[in-house]
């Protein structure tokens, strides 16, 4: 088969098409033909050599994959040869055939097109581990998601949205601010010309975000605990802006605030699958009945996998990008 090999980390150009061997499920996978796989900031670090992936798992990139089930392992129940179907990966999307553990596989939601389905699986995982099972977000509460119009940021938005509570958004252009706001984001901040901190104490009297979730890291660190809510909780997922940082502690403790950082990638196969199974039964349904929908900004062909990395490395999208082999 053909996959997307990294003989040596670089720029964009790094990305090398290669025929590999094809994988063979284990026990408690499936073998997918993919229809499309997501492309995530993650595997941009990976090209460039800055995030291995994990002991045991494919060298190939890609995180996240949809396509249909052409092999099952001998443990395997309750899927078929033939379902359409999209899964979680710790890596190998990239490819015109990948293995999954059963655990991380989905159904293709009812009015999601197969190809689309792609777009899901690692943003929603993302979304729906981070912000509610983890940082409890509740109805009526504020959400500051920074980076609204990222892959996360437009499924952050919509879930947000769906639960009832108020969303605000930071972004680097008008134009992903308006996204934004079509998507449900109330409160929307240009980073590049407004401070966060300020526009969110004047939308909430004052109080701030409940819970804040975070691509930038060290940059954004100390202004992120100023926007929190008394009991707020601050969600890491990204360190767009370094790893070290300053932080008055005294700022957390009388708001009695918590800080949170995670990676949905090295959690165990127990906690990734705890998590497909929670995003089964309280976004599926979202997505079943088109309240929450993928935002698929552009797709490209495995064949130009380099000119998709450039598209987000350039800041151009809105929602995800999307290879087809
Ligand atoms: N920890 C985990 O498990 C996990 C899982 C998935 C993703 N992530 C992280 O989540 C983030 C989004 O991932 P993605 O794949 O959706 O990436 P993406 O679509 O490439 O989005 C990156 C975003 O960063 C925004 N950004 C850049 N500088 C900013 C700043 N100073 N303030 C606010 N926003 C800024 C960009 O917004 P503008 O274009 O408006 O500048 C863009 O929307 C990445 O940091 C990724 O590593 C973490």
């Amino acid at each position: 088969m053909r996959a997307i090999t990294i003989p040596k980390p670089g720029d964009a150009d790094a990305l090398v098409l290669a025929e590999v061997p094809a994988p063979t499920a284990a026990h408690d996978e499936v073998l997918v033909q993919v229809a499309a796989s997501g492309v995530n900031r993650a595997d941009l670090m990976q090209r460039q050599g800055f995030y291995p992936p994990p002991p045991g798992c494919s060298a190939y990139p890609g995180l996240e994959v949809s396509g249909t089930i052409s092999a099952l392992g001998s443990d395997v129940t309750g899927w078929s040869v033939g379902d359409q179907v999209c899964g979680l990966l710790s890596g190998g999307g990239y490819a015109e055939q990948v293995t999954v553990p059963a655990t991380q596989l989905l159904p293709v939601p009812e009015g999601v097109s197969l190809v689309d389905a792609a777009a899901l699986p690692e943003v929603v995982s993302t979304v729906w581990s981070n912000v509610f099972m983890t940082a409890n977000l509740q109805p009526g509460q504020t959400l500051l998601i920074h980076g609204g119009s990222s892959g996360i940021g437009t499924m952050a938005i919509q879930l947000g949205r769906a639960i009832g509570a108020r969303i605000a958004v930071t972004a680097g252009t008008s134009e992903k601010l308006t996204a934004c706001r079509d998507l449900g984001a109330e409160i929307l901040i240009n980073y590049r010309e407004q401070d966060f901190v300020e526009v969110l104490a004047g939308s909430t009297h004052g109080s701030g975000a409940d819970v804040i979730l975070d691509n930038i890291g060290a940059k954004y660190l100390s202004r992120n605990v100023d926007a929190l809510a008394v009991s707020g909780r601050l969600v890491i997922i990204g360190l767009q802006g370094g790893v070290k940082a300053e932080l008055d502690i005294n700022m957390l403790l009388r708001k009695s605030a918590a800080i949170i950082a995670t990676s949905l990638r090295g959690r165990s196969v127990i906690e990734k699958a705890a998590i497909v199974a929670a995003v089964r039964e309280h976004v599926w349904p979202l997505i079943d009945s088109g309240q929450v929908k993928p935002i698929v900004h552009r797709t490209f062909p495995l064949t130009q996998a380099a000119d998709a990395h450039r598209e987000l490395e350039a800041g151009k999208n809105i929602g995800k990008v999307l290879l087809t082999p």
